[in-house]
């Protein structure tokens, strides 16, 4: 087996069939009917707490993951970041406010695109910060241009990490920098374990983990240079299980009016937090 497709274990089972784009499009459709889905930051990803005690709330902890992106690009105030996977806008309006940049990003739910498009007029920043529809498997964008890309939490999604890989590789100038992070495999899951997290990954709309040891290799095929691979997992993995709980718990009422047929919103997310193997990581490379 490809060393970069992971172990049997991640590829057997119900998650084991990626899914398109117009599955995982409608399902960040839907989200956004929820209030849940139009989280306040706009921040669509899990939290990084920098120990176990830092006192920062979900929100907040969304935000320094973000700004830890924002720390990795290392993106100039001339630069222009292609984000790959853009939610409802959070990370890229963050991004523009601190460095200066210029962001475009893309996601696959028409209306992710025109939410995060009216968070960059209200802010104020339309002039250099935009989102459109667009596949990361097949990106709209000449070659070369872009000087750095990153992937938030949005890799997770997408039926071949090694070919998307490949693409952003193509959009960026030679040097720029490629940040992702994605849920990993830590170590063997136990059966019991895989089935409580294909049962998740099925009904949130994700593709199979690979093992936290495949990224150096995964990188290189696609023709970057690998910088870090950081397993963050401590940091992120098992507060921001609990909150998202939490969320959904405060959301019922609202879930069970819109969704009570969907299985996305009928999963607690606590039943995950005790599974150490699922991880969480960073991962910095450049383009050679
Ligand atoms: C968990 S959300 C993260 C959003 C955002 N990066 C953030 O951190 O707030 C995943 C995002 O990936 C996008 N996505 C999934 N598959 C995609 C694909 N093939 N091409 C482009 N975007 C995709 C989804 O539409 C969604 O916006």
């Amino acid at each position: 087996m490809d060393e970069a497709q992971g172990t049997g274990a991640a590829q057997d089972g119900p998650a084991a069939a990626g899914h398109d784009r117009a599955e995982v499009g409608g399902f960040y459709d839907r989200f956004t009917r929820l209030t849940l889905g139009n989280a306040p930051g706009a921040n669509l990803h899990y939290g990084y707490w920098t120990s176990p005690d830092d006192s920062a709330t979900f929100e907040e902890a969304a935000a320094q993951l973000t700004a830890l992106m924002i720390q990795e690009v290392r993106l100039p105030a001339s630069g222009h970041l292609l984000d790959v996977g853009c939610g409802i806008g959070g990370p890229a309006v963050q991004l523009a406010r601190v460095t200066g940049a210029e962001v475009t990003g893309i996601t696959v739910s028409h209306d992710q695109v025109t939410l995060a498009n009216r968070l960059a007029a209200d802010l104020g920043l339309a002039d250099r910060v935009r989102f459109e529809y667009a596949d990361a498997m097949e990106l709209p964008y000449a070659d070369a241009s872009f000087d750095a890309s990153w992937l938030l939490e949005s890799i997770i999604h997408m039926p071949d990490r090694g070919h998307v890989l490949k693409e952003i590789a193509r959009v960026v100038r030679p040097r720029g920098r490629v940040v992702f992070t994605d849920l990993c495999e830590r170590s063997p899951l136990t059966a019991d374990e895989q089935s409580t997290v294909d049962e998740f990954f099925q009904a949130a709309k994700m593709s199979p983990m690979v093992t936290l040891d495949s990224y150096p290799r995964l990188v290189r095929e696609a023709g970057l240079v690998l910088d870090e691979v950081r397993d963050i997992s401590d940091n992120v993995m098992w507060r921001t299980t609990r909150e998202l709980s939490r969320q959904m718990r405060e959301a019922r009422a609202e879930i069970d009016e819109k969704f009570a047929s969907d299985p996305a919103y009928q999963l607690d997310p606590a039943r995950l937090s005790d599974i150490t193997a699922l991880g969480y990581v960073l991962v910095v490379a450049h383009c050679p």
